[in-house]
């Protein structure tokens, strides 16, 4: 009797770490961590609210505090060329001073960087090719 409650504990113990094995290395559970999310998805998901879809600056939020916010136009290619790609991700990452808020700990560098790079559509600038020691 006692032999056999303990092959079935044993049972049990194996089922439950098989289980672990199984569910750590599954893609669906794995994807969390290892994928970044698309440069489109973090911007509509972080940004668009205040930048707007297509980076017109008139996103929900930022018509609600219109009067506290000034909007760079993202989608305004004869502004958009006298910024440096440098420029726009340290602004993503560190803030702004008119109410951008800082990215830094929310996202990585990549992830940034992929941003600054979407954000170019909208104005189909490239971004000069300025050092950043030469910026700001
Ligand atoms: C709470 C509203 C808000 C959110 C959310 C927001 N921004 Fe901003 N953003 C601003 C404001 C306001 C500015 C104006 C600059 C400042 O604050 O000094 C700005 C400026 C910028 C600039 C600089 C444009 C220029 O003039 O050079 C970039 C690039 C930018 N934001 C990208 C982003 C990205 C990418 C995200 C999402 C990860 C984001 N912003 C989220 C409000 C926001």
């Amino acid at each position: 009797m006692l032999t056999l409650m303990l092959s079935r504990l044993r049972c049990q113990w194996l089922f439950a770490v098989s289980m672990l094995v199984i569910v750590g290395t599954s893609p669906a559970f794995g994807a969390e961590s290892q994928g970044a999310a698309s440069a489109q998805s973090n911007y509509n998901t972080k940004c668009a609210r205040c930048h707007g879809e297509s980076g017109k600056g008139n996103g929900m939020q930022a018509r609600m505090l219109f009067f506290m916010m000034k909007m760079p136009d993202l989608a305004d290619s004869a502004y958009m060329q006298t910024r440096s790609d440098d420029a726009l991700f340290q602004i993503i990452k560190a803030g702004g001073k008119a109410g951008m808020p800082a990215f830094g700990l929310k996202l990585t560098d990549p992830e940034m960087r992929e941003l600054v790079a979407y954000i170019r559509g909208f104005s189909k600038t490239s971004g000069s090719p300025k050092p950043a020691s030469a910026v700001r």
